[in-house]
């Protein structure tokens, strides 16, 4: 195991693609801030899973889209792990898939609360902590709904994660100057809860014959790529993309 104990935060952690990002960050050698909203006996079996493993990592309680809880997030995280290296903005939701005409105003700022305000509050605090200790890197989960544009299912949700994909090329070239790396995973079809919160678990099966790949991908196959991102492998890219879709987008 490579051990360069750097702390990181991966928001909305205890299950799907953020619990396969704190696992693989772990292996790799970081020290990695399990952050859950509710699920506290998922967060504690991440950290389990984790910690079996020979890595370091604790779990802590925070919505992501309100500022108190966010800040407490980062100075627990920092007194636990040490100063912050880097973010994962993981957490996001999504509502039932309807048509453009039934979404409605106030659906759209739940969404744009969590998926863009949270990542936003989130980056914000990292940067200052990032600056002050020499650099970081934050990776920010997209998805490809922000090129596909979700229709018929939930535009609200790709015109969010289209916000997230100007964040990341805007506080890319803000911040590069300080040593932090901005980049962000356009994951697409992955096989996690979030299609039953869609309204339909098997969503990824129905989609499977129109993906080049034929197939859904793993939580690990999308971490693997937040993973390089957040790593040293990755040190000329920010303001970077990459599209873990199985060629979709
Ligand atoms: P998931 O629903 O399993 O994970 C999302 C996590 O965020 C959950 O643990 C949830 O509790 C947490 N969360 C939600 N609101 C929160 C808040 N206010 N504060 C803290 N945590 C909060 O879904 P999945 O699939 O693992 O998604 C992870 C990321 O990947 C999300 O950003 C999602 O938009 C993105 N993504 C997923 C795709 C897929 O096919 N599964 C495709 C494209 C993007």
């Amino acid at each position: 195991m490579a051990t360069t104990g750097r702390a990181v935060i991966v928001t909305g952690s205890s299950r799907g693609i953020g619990a396969a990002t704190a696992i693989l960050a772990a292996n790799r050698g970081y020290a990695v801030c399990v952050n859950f909203v509710a699920n506290e006996s998922a967060a504690m079996s991440v950290v389990q899973t984790i910690e079996k493993a020979g890595g370091k990592a604790i779990a802590r309680r925070a919505d992501v889209s309100d500022e108190r809880q966010v800040v407490e997030l980062f100075d627990s995280a920092e007194r636990s792990l040490g100063p912050l290296y880097g973010l994962v903005n993981n957490a996001a939701i999504l509502e039932r898939q309807c048509g453009f005409s039934d979404l409605s105003p106030a659906r759209l700022e739940r969404i744009f609360r969590t998926n863009v305000i949270g990542a936003f509050l989130c980056a914000k605090e990292a940067i200052v902590r990032m600056s002050a200790s020499g650099g970081g890197a934050i990776v920010n989960v997209s998805s490809c709904a922000a090129k596909t544009g979700s229709p018929h299912e939930y535009v609200d949700y790709a015109m969010s994660k289209g916000a997230l994909d100007t964040m990341t090329v805007g506080l890319a070239k803000e911040v590069a100057a300080d040593g932090i790396r901005v980049n962000a995973v356009r994951p697409g079809f992955i096989e996690t809860d979030m299609h039953a919160a869609g309204g339909e678990p098997d969503r990824v099966e129905r989609l499977r014959d129109s993906i080049p790949l034929k197939r859904g991908g793993t939580p690990e196959e999308a971490a693997s790529a937040i993973v390089w991102l957040l790593s040293a492998d990755s040190s000329y890219c920010t303001g970077s993309f990459i599209d873990v879709a199985g060629g979709v987008g």
